[in-house]
């Protein structure tokens, strides 16, 4: 059998942590969460942008041909993993909410704060006002500086414009991000993210919006694979939600809920009757919702972040969820006002001390199952034959490393369709 030739090996890895499991696909929970197919001494080799082979580093150079143009890297004592993968985070904004931190600090409440006129419409002001280039150079940034802490594939929301004309410019911001950034940008439309100031009184009438001229010119210029609503008291109800998910998965969008996050408003139970991909938050998710999940196959996306930075008194329930087999994952949730964060390693600390998640399934949470809650789970998310090269390699004896040296970015070398990533 001819052998292949590959552009790279990174071999001798101490631990080459590939969440690759043969007989296993799919989102996984419960045990199988913890099995994280770790090879000792273990070598990936890539041809071009794919993975070809994963193994012990001796068996995985005899198996590929390695030519003059084969590039090693050498990942003696280091830890090597799959891209992380951040699923929820709103990295498009202008403006700055550090005001609103302070007031939070002296007691005053999130929603208190949105309804006075901070909150989300405070960020939707200046997001309005930017230009294009001011928020892509914006974009960036935030690229930059959640590619710097290993996260290769991300989803980006829209939700601070809320007008037809400023999604849509969100929207073209992310698609250009996704262009021109090496990490990959998965784009969700988020105009139901808040209702905004000038519609205060006439909710049903911005929904009006929202479905009949938002949605479907998303969909026509195609710039969005899923829509996402904010399910919360004071902000979209129920069946105020229902409409717009009915709109949206009549015109083929795919979808995600914000659900539970501060109230238990059925948010679960809703992304449950529609088959979203995904519900996120769920920190005060009834045991109903986290059985209907479970049926319907719905991902739940669990945000440490927020949770840390608003000092939620309830929790998402992460360790009923992963035992009654909820494949878990975990989003940054980055936005300028309830999680000010761009790392997913914090994400995977908090998620660990808060939900009492161990660090093996927050690292399975923020890579193969992240990777399915955005529906990428058969390219992304683990180190497969097949599966995008997006690979990490970390400055760390062991996996464990990654969520305990708390704020301490441990990436060294991020790799993104097999190629080098300058960082
Ligand atoms: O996911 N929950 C709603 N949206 C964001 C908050 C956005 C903001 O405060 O600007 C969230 O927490
Ligand atoms: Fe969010």
């Amino acid at each position: 059998m001819k052998k292949i030739a590959v552009t790279k090996i990174i071999k001798n890895a101490r631990q080459l942590v590939t969440l690759h499991l043969p007989n296993k696909i799919g989102p996984r929970g419960g045990r199988a969460m913890s099995d994280l197919g770790i090879i000792k001494n273990g070598a990936v080799a890539i041809a071009s942008s794919r993975i070809i082979a994963i193994g012990e580093t001796s068996k995985v150079l005899r198996q590929v041909a390695v030519t003059r143009r084969t590039k090693i890297i050498d990942a003696s004592g280091l830890v090597v993993t799959p891209g992380l993968v951040d699923c929820h985070a709103h990295p498009v904004f202008a403006g700055n909410r550090s005001n609103e931190f302070e007031m939070r600090l002296q007691g005053k409440g999130y929603l208190e704060i949105a309804k006075a006129g901070g909150g989300i419409n405070a960020t939707v002001k200046a997001t309005r006002k930017a230009s294009p280039k001011m928020l892509f150079k914006n974009g960036i940034k935030a690229l930059d500086e959640m590619l710097r802490w290993g996260a290769t594939t991300i989803e980006g929301k829209s939700g601070y414009g809320l007008t037809l004309k400023d999604e849509l410019k969100m929207l073209r911001v992310l698609k250009k991000l996704n262009r021109e950034h090496h990490v990959d940008v998965v784009p969700t439309f988020l105009g139901a993210h808040e209702t905004p100031a000038e519609y205060k009184d006439n909710v049903d009438s911005y929904i009006g919006l929202v479905c009949g001229e938002m949605i479907p010119a998303v969909v026509e210029e195609n710039l969005a694979e899923f829509c996402d609503v904010f399910c919360e008291r004071g902000v979209f109800s129920p069946k105020q939600t229902r409409l717009i998910l009915q709109t949206a998965q009549a015109f083929g969008m795919k979808l995600k809920i914000h659900a539970d996050q501060l109230h238990s408003t059925g948010g679960a139970e809703l992304a449950a009757e529609f088959g979203a991909v995904s519900a996120d938050h769920l920190d005060c998710i009834s045991n109903e919702g986290m059985h209907l999940l479970k049926k319907a196959n719905v991902i739940p996306v669990l945000i440490p972040g927020s949770s840390f930075i608003l000092k939620s008194k309830k929790k998402a329930p992460a360790r009923k969820m992963i035992e009654d087999g909820l494949p878990v994952a975990l989003g940054s949730d980055l936005n300028p006002g309830s999680s000010p964060i761009h790392s997913m390693p914090i994400t995977m600390s908090l998620a660990c001390i808060q939900f009492k998640i161990t660090p093996a399934e927050a690292l399975c949470a923020a890579t193969l199952n992240a990777a399915y809650a955005i529906d990428r789970g058969d390219i992304i998310g683990s180190l497969s034959p097949g599966k995008k090269a997006d690979i990490v390699i970390w400055e760390a004896e062991d996996y464990r490393d990654i969520p305990y040296w708390f704020g301490k970015n441990l990436a060294r070398r991020i790799l993104k369709n097999g190629h080098d990533v300058k960082l």
